[in-house]
């Protein structure tokens, strides 16, 4: 079973989670538990409706990551074939596909992925940003991809340029097809519109600069709909989804029951700031300051008096 390290391997010693795969199933649990049951919704009528015209539907899911949501979409639609794409599948989860209906396919050179159920070889990204390269991706079986529906989910961080790739993404949609954006910012907020400690706002200060820096703009998700329309090519109005994920650390469980409720447990708030730790040194802070700046907010944050929550924004748009 393909099941390789992430760049991140261990996280720490007192969490219950370790690694990157962990950390994005964890996520994936809570942006369901907040999301569902709209999200999947819009997803499963989207493809019924092609299904009931006679014909097989297509799913991209790009950066796809564990695999997990290509497989669950694979799974519930058997007249359904996914492709699932990304750059890097060490945070791959290896689960098999019920219906032999999903491709997992490396972009930036292609690598085999021991454990997937089967593999498109035509895809290549000449040295351009991978996800870019959507544009040119063949698809060996049925010939030019023109998915019926595109899911992008927490790829923002990872991508520089990210209108850019909206954009391509746009292009290489079907008429009438479906893009599922699904986006959350990485600063935690006062739920009830409160000022943020100092701690907080210099620690949302170092990451907005930190990735500003690499050309990703973290408060781009709540401008996501506005992005999309720019883009001139969507039936008005986007379906628009902006929820709070609320910090509960304080609440003595496992990780997993948490993210089954929609909420934040302590390490999966340890885990998500450190995700972004490696982006914020390189920026050039001092690591003893940045890792004390790290230490008060997760206090503050797990804290029982915390009211904190990040925003969650997924976007439902329909090609015209
Ligand atoms: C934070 S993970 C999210 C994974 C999954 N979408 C989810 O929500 O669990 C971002 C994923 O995007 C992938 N990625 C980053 N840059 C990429 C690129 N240029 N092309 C394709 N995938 C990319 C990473 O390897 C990673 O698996």
């Amino acid at each position: 079973m393909f099941r390789s390290e992430s760049r991140s391997s261990t996280w720490g010693s007192c969490s219950d989670i370790s690694t990157e795969p962990q950390r994005l199933e964890i996520m994936n649990t809570v942006h369901n538990t907040l999301l569902n049951p709209y999200a999947s919704q819009m997803v499963h009528q989207h493809l019924a409706m092609i299904h009931t015209r006679g014909r097989r539907s297509r799913v991209l899911d790009v950066g796809a990551g564990t695999g997990s949501w290509a497989c669950d979409v694979a799974d519930k639609n058997p007249f359904c074939d996914v492709i699932a794409v990304d750059n890097d599948w060490s945070k791959f989860a290896g689960r098999a596909s019920l219906h032999g209906n999903v491709d997992f396919a490396t972009l930036g050179g292609y690598r085999s992925v021991p454990g997937a159920h089967r593999q498109t070889s035509a895809l290549r990204s000449h040295g351009q940003p991978a996800a870019l390269v959507c544009l040119t991706i063949q698809d060996t079986r049925h010939g030019a991809l023109t998915p019926d529906l595109i899911h992008v989910k927490t790829l923002l961080l990872e991508m520089p340029d990210y209108p850019t790739l909206l954009q391509r993404l746009a292009i290489l949609l079907r008429r009438g097809g479906l893009l599922v954006v699904i986006e959350s910012e990485p600063m935690f907020i006062p739920r009830c519109g409160g000022e943020s400690s100092q701690a907080l706002s210099i620690w949302n200060a170092c990451v907005r600069d930190a990735y500003c820096a690499r050309g990703v703009d973290v408060t781009l998700p709540r401008s996501l709909s506005a992005c999309l329309s720019a883009s001139g090519v969507f039936i008005h109005p986007a379906y628009t989804q902006e929820v709070g994920i609320p910090t509960a650390g304080y609440i003595r469980s496992a990780s997993s029951a948490l993210a089954k409720a929609g909420r934040l447990h302590y390490s999966v708030i340890e885990a998500n700031l450190r995700y972004l730790l490696p982006t914020v040194l390189a920026h050039g802070y001092s690591r003893a300051e940045i890792m004390r700046l790290m230490a008060d907010v997760l206090n503050e944050l797990t804290h029982p008096s915390s009211t904190h929550h990040q925003r969650l924004y997924a976007v439902y748009v329909r090609k015209a």
